[in-house]
């Protein structure tokens, strides 16, 4: 495998191919590994119990081997019903990211309750005449609190909660948390992430506190604990508490190019003391449960690492509690299926997250198990680690959730106290970056302009992992009891009596004494927040030219700046007279007002106590962006930094800043998007269809090759990618990753080639051509059942897209015969389309049936005149 790296030194660009540097087949021998180098045996409290051992003995002593393979898989509950939960007595039962009781993620909190008293008081009848029954435990990814439960209070993401520096707090609101995750019969979370992030174009950046292994091992323990209450005391796991786990074992920050599941080369030393730290503080806090991680080690994927989960995790740290695996993340396992993977049993997973696929695991683990390919020794290892778990946290003692002491605390779910928290956590996270001429604090008897498209969206301030799994499709109609950034300047202006006027697109009556700017990135999750650079909204600059507006106009400009990472915005910052790093803040956005405004009697409210958990980078591409010693080169703010109230009157001033991207493009020389089976990053194969609902999309990774469209199914094998539409919806395929302006003179010449072959001659029109990013995309309405209604959306100005037809190439091309075909970017210019950006050079689709083979995808020069269609 041949991997790319575009590198700036001082004087040159370039590209960086380094062959073989992924090697699936040549994992590390174990003669080269270094357990010495971990982390001693962390000091686990109460891990090891007469009584508990005891019980769980008996239980392995008297289980049949399909009720141990039951516990050791967990399904989601998208795909299984408490029925089939009696009878396959599943070890654990998970809500996934876009999961929820009968499919509404906008259901009550009360059916969410109603679902997991099912699931639980299913396996309440899974006792026979050998053993007593062996009660569920349902896992949620409450990230930052419950949050997909309508209602709940939000907390900041991580990357805002490293920026506090307050254990103290961490604590508290994994209490809180615990108690909302409780309140719907919940007992364990998928939280928290101890990823050590390394570079902020992983999608996951927002998911890690900190790129400081100390802050994030001292988070780790504050977290478990907050959620489990300390083990030994009488509270440990009792009414309100909820099971955590620790994520994801290991490397997950540390991967190439900050690419979502992929491939981490550092130095054993490095994963031993960076990227695990967080695991013997959160061990030795009591945490029960670690989950495996997507990503390989040296070309090893974790789920399949003896050595990371066995012999380092569980023999060198000395883990007795139980591993469980990833969504789905065994299937990416060489010789591996999402149905059927023993290797990852054998390297020490003791529970596999199967959530569409555990049926068929099931099956086949059963028969391995009795065909000894997974030895009774490990399963029952694996049982006995699932099983002491759920006693030491007292889960066998537990009510079905509808009949708990907690039960009827569900008005706790997005309660005062709790909301109180996440404010103070708001407050506490926002770090101040620039303050020119003290224009912060503000007077609450001002008249404030606020603009932005996240001043009023309290889904924006929310981020990804928010009633859905990315979080993009909600409204503040989704939130009661939360409060936008808006409403909080509105309360705390308007009872001062000043006047706080919201104005979407920057204009005023009457001049505003400052103006409150809130933009930044819109909600992703996992790799759909993967980055080719740092740059904010590189190719739509529509914030920015805002800001210089009011700027121009003299009107002190005071940037709210969301983001799940630190980014380059240094044209933002020299557009602003303050500039506030507000990260994700949650659903109590008016923890923001309270730092921005000063009290009603002229005294400072509360100042900025926040200070960087990650260095701000100083160019959209640092060369490198953390070494070893945790040194980030050249950062424009390093780690610590953040402004206040009381010291830094005088270093409030910031320079002007450098402008210049410094990422030239080479656009002379091809580029390949695809070729044979591999994408070349940043791109990426998306589909769509109509089903999917309007701007929805699927990315095919090594982790989905499947799709859940209705009109168009892929594979791939070493010829290429084979699309086959079968004309039961409308649908697209387009190759994505890196948004463009396409309009220089040079890109005049720009053409996209591409090789294909025909299998099934088309039955309908077939469109060709780009696809751009909408303007605030996720406003617009696709208009239901129209029949290109994803590809309409994203028509690059025209009306009617920017597209050719290449209905009557594909009809008279010969059936499986290579050919190449190309279109120039200038014929669709001339069409009319606005080329300013393009986030998918290659676009095709068709209502029809079609099956194609393309083999390669390029960006080319053409000289001569612009190709416009034909073969
Ligand atoms: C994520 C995990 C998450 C799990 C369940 C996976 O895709 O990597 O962090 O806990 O899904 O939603
Ligand atoms: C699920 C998430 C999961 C993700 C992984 C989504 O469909 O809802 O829970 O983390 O897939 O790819």
């Amino acid at each position: 495998m041949r991997i790319c790296m575009r590198v700036i030194l001082p004087f040159t660009v370039g590209a960086i191919c380094v062959l073989g540097t992924i090697r699936a087949a040549t994992p590390l021998q174990s003669d080269q590994m270094q357990p010495r180098l971990w982390p001693a045996p962390a000091h686990q409290a109460g891990f090891r119990q007469a009584n508990v051992e005891a019980l769980v003995d008996g239980l392995l002593a008297n289980m049949t081997l399909e009720e141990k393979v039951g516990q050791m898989i967990q399904a989601d509950i998208a795909s299984i019903t408490p029925a089939q939960q009696r009878q396959y007595k599943l070890g654990s039962i998970l809500a996934g990211g876009g999961a929820a009781p009968g499919n509404d993620v906008r259901t009550t909190p009360k059916a969410w309750l109603d679902l997991t008293d099912a699931f639980f008081s299913a396996s309440l009848e899974t006792g026979n005449a050998a053993h007593r029954a062996i009660p569920i435990i349902f896992g949620i990814d409450a990230v930052h609190g419950n949050a997909k439960v309508i209602g709940a209070t939000i907390f900041p993401h991580n990357v805002g909660l490293g920026a506090m520096h307050d254990a103290a707090l961490m604590r508290r609101i994994g209490a809180a948390t615990a108690e909302e995750v409780a309140a719907i019969g919940v007992d364990w979370t998928f939280a928290p992430t101890v990823a050590v992030v390394r570079d902020p174009r992983w999608g996951r950046s927002y998911e890690s506190y900190s790129e400081s292994p100390d802050l994030v091992a001292q988070y780790a323990a504050a977290m478990v604990g907050g959620l489990q209450g300390t083990p030994g005391d009488a509270d440990f796991m009792g009414p309100g508490r909820t099971l955590a786990s620790v994520k994801h074992f290991l490397g997950d920050g540390g991967t190439l190019g900050g690419r979502d599941q992929g491939e981490d080369q550092a130095a054993e030393a490095v994963l031993a003391h960076v990227h695990a730290a967080g695991y013997p503080a959160a061990i030795e806090a009591g945490a029960l449960i670690v989950m495996a991680s997507y990503n390989s080690w040296r070309g090893t994927k974790l789920h399949s690492s003896h050595y990371l989960l066995t012999d380092i995790l569980k023999g060198r740290m000395g883990f007795d509690g139980f591993v469980v695996g990833d969504w789905n993340a065994h299937e990416q396992i060489p010789g591996c299926t999402k149905f059927d993977c023993p290797a990852a049993y054998l390297a020490g997973i003791d529970m596999l997250m199967a959530p569409d696929s555990w049926q068929a695991l099931y099956d086949n683990t059963l028969r391995e198990a009795r065909a000894n390919v997974i030895p009774a020794a490990r399963i029952d290892d694996a049982v006995r680690r699932i099983l002491r778990v759920k006693a030491l946290a007292g889960i066998f003692e537990r009510l079905p959730p509808q009949r708990r002491p907690d039960a009827d605390k569900l008005d706790g779910l997005g309660g005062a106290a709790h909301r109180a928290i996440a404010r103070q956590a708001v407050r506490e996270s926002l770090v101040l970056l620039k303050n020119e001429a003290g224009r912060l604090p503000l007077s609450p008897r001002s008249r404030v302009l606020v603009v932005g498209q996240g001043a009023d969206d309290i889904g924006m301030q929310s981020g990804g992992w928010t009633i859905d799994w990315q979080g993009d499709h909600n409204s503040n109609e989704d939130f009661p009891g939360a409060t936008s950034i808006f409403a909080g300047i509105k309360a705390i202006v308007a009872a001062a009596g000043g006047t706080a006027v919201l104005s979407a697109d920057g204009s005023f009556d009457a001049r505003p004494d400052a103006a409150i700017v809130v933009y930044g990135e819109s909600p992703y999750a996992e790799f759909e927040g993967d980055r080719e650079t740092l740059e904010y909204s590189p190719g739509d600059k529509r914030d920015l030219k805002l800001l210089r507006r009011l700027h121009a106009l003299g009107i002190p400009v005071i940037s709210i700046f969301l983001s799940g990472r630190a980014m380059w915005v240094n044209p933002e910052i020299n557009a602003s007279d303050a500039f506030v790093a507000a990260w994700l803040p949650g659903s109590e956005g008016e923890g923001i007002a309270d730092v921005l405004f000063r009290a009603a009697d002229g005294s400072i409210a509360h100042d900025f106590t926040g200070r960087l958990g990650v260095s701000w980078p100083r160019t959209p591409m640092p060369a490198k962006f953390l070494d070893v010693e945790e040194q980030a080169r050249d950062p424009l703010f390093a780690r610590g930094y953040g402004l206040d109230y009381a010291h830094t009157a005088s270093a409030a001033r910031v320079a002007h800043l450098d402008e210049q991207t410094h990422v030239p493009v080479d656009r002379n020389a091809p580029e390949t998007l695809y070729r044979a089976a591999h994408v070349t990053a940043p791109w990426s194969i998306y589909l769509a269809d109509a089903g999917l609902g309007a701007g929805a999309e699927v990315r095919l990774t090594t982790a989905r090759q499947d799709s859940p469209l209705r009109g168009l199914l892929v594979s791939q094998d070493t010829n290429g990618v084979t699309g086959r539409w079968n004309g039961a919806a409308p649908s697209v395929f387009r190759i994505a990753g890196r948004m463009r302006d396409y309009r220089s003179p040079a890109d005049a010449s720009t053409a996209i080639e591409f090789r294909y072959r025909i299998e099934q001659a088309p039955t309908a029109p077939v469109l060709i051509g780009v696809r751009c990013v909408p303007p605030y995309y996720r406003h617009i309405a696709d208009a239901p059942g129209s029949g290109m209604a994803t590809l309409n959306a994203w028509k690059c100005g025209t009306e009617h897209g920017a597209l050719l037809d290449l209905t009557t190439t594909l009809q008279s091309a010969p059936l499986n015969a290579w050919r190449t075909y190309s279109y120039s970017l200038a014929c669709l210019a001339a069409r009319g389309a606005d080329l300013s950006t393009v986030e998918a050079p290659f676009a095709i689709a068709t209502s029809g049936q079609l099956a194609l083979t393309i083999s390669e995808v390029r960006l080319i020069r053409h000289e001569g005149p612009p190709r416009c269609g034909g073969g």
